[in-house]
């Protein structure tokens, strides 16, 4: 068997974690890459266990993602990227390994706890000619896609509002003074230690304001917020007001105590010809509203679509395709851009999310909280 054009490793997602191993599945789709090595977890049976699923080499098993930066670097055959899935107060550390050992990195958001650490991993990855991925994953499903062209197309005219929200109930009860201790895994997420200054501003907050730029090309210029811990140490539910560069403005919502909603991001852009919406739980599928006529259901995997972002729709229309796939579609393109790399024929154009996103995504946390902290007021960005 000859070896694949691509090997990765990746640091976090045991098997018993959440989104490393829908990591695993989404590359998996891609043949030109394969896993390598790894360093899945502190626990060494459980680092053991999950290398063996995937028939690793033990030699590329790693107890400590400093060891393994090192090794892969060190390796004739070593790893082209590495794949950091932990909890979000490691990604700054082990980013920082990876690219001073000149691994290519793909991080999970949000990138970091920092704006400044934000940007020295944003310099030591162009300093060093290294692709930096974020895996801020709706930006890859077909019809964010098809939303950003039909914006760029002129479908919707031009922008004059935007309205988003990312809503769950997960943690409804911790609203129950004195709930019992959470066993969830995810738990982390509410300790700033792990999860940094906010919990669902950062875990889902940040999608929004991915998405909404990703699709329209707006940026921030300054905002307000309140945020509501109900007694606890960060955020569970957030109402945000943002003003772009242009001037017009949008609210957010985040929230992980909206009863009844699991995962409920919904991104609504209005222009003076018409608007659009698109809902992550119905992915396949994009509400197109022009002024004064009746809405349209677009759906993915039709003739009637944009070509070029109909181009990464791999299931005939009515088959629902999901969140393996988006995320197959950043790392398929993160994988194209690598190859391009290595081939010295890498044109700098990146159709996946990049560190500068995740920059972005940090300012955007840290504005939120210090809005909040200082009674709603507005924060330049
Ligand atoms: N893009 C998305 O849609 C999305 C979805 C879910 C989670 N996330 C992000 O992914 C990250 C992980 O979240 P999760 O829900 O999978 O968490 P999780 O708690 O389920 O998994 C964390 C994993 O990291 C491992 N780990 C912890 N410390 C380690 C270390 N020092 N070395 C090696 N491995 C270590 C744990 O063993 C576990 O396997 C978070 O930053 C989160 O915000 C993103």
């Amino acid at each position: 068997m000859t070896a694949k054009q691509i090997r990765y490793g990746m640091v976090g997602g045991s098997l018993n974690a959440f989104i490393g191993e829908v990591h695993r599945k989404a590359i998996a789709f891609d043949p030109r890459a394969e896993l390598t090595a790894g360093s899945f977890s502190t626990m060494e049976a459980t680092n053991k266990e999950t290398a063996e699923a995937y028939g690793l080499d033990p030699a590329r098993v790693y107890k400590d993602y400093k060891d393994m930066a090192k090794a892969e670097s060190a390796r004739e055959d070593g790893i082209d990227f590495v794949s950091i899935c932990t909890p979000n107060y490691l990604h700054y550390d082990i980013a920082k390994a990876f690219l001073q050992n000149g691994i290519h990195v793909v991080c999970e958001k949000p990138l970091c706890f920092e704006v400044e650490e934000a940007l020295e991993l944003e310099q030591l990855a162009a300093a060093n000619n290294l692709l930096f991925g974020v895996t801020y994953t709706y930006t890859g499903y077909t019809m964010s896609k098809v939303m950003k062209d039909m914006i760029a197309g002129g479908k919707i005219g031009n922008i004059v509002a935007v309205n988003a929200e990312y809503v769950q109930d997960w943690l409804i009860d911790d609203l129950m003074p004195g709930a019992a201790a959470d066993q969830n895994l995810s738990v982390w997420r509410k300790d700033p230690k792990y999860s940094g200054i906010a919990n669902s501003v950062g875990d889902i907050g940040t999608h929004i304001e991915n998405y909404v730029h990703y699709v329209t090309g707006l940026k921030i210029k300054r905002l307000l917020a309140t945020t509501n811990t109900y007694g606890h140490a960060l955020d569970l539910n957030a109402n945000m007001i943002v003003e772009y560069d242009n001037g017009i403005t949008g609210a957010y919502w985040t929230s992980q105590i909206a009863s009844g909603h699991l995962n409920g991001l919904v991104v609504r852009v209005f222009g003076d010809k018409g608007s659009l919406e698109w809902q992550q739980e119905q992915p396949d599928y994009l509400r197109f509203t022009p002024k004064g006529g009746a809405t349209q259901i677009i759906s993915r995997g039709t003739g009637y679509i944009e070509e070029a972002a109909g181009a990464v729709s791999r299931l005939p229309a009515g088959h629902p395709e999901g969140l393996y796939v988006a995320f197959a579609n950043i790392y398929q393109n993160f994988i194209s851009a690598l190859i391009d790399v290595k081939h010295g024929s890498y044109g700098g154009k990146a159709d996946f999310p990049t560190v500068s996103d995740g920059v972005s995504g940090v300012r955007f946390v840290h504005a939120v909280v210090k809005s909040a902290q200082n009674n709603s007021g507005w924060v330049e960005l």
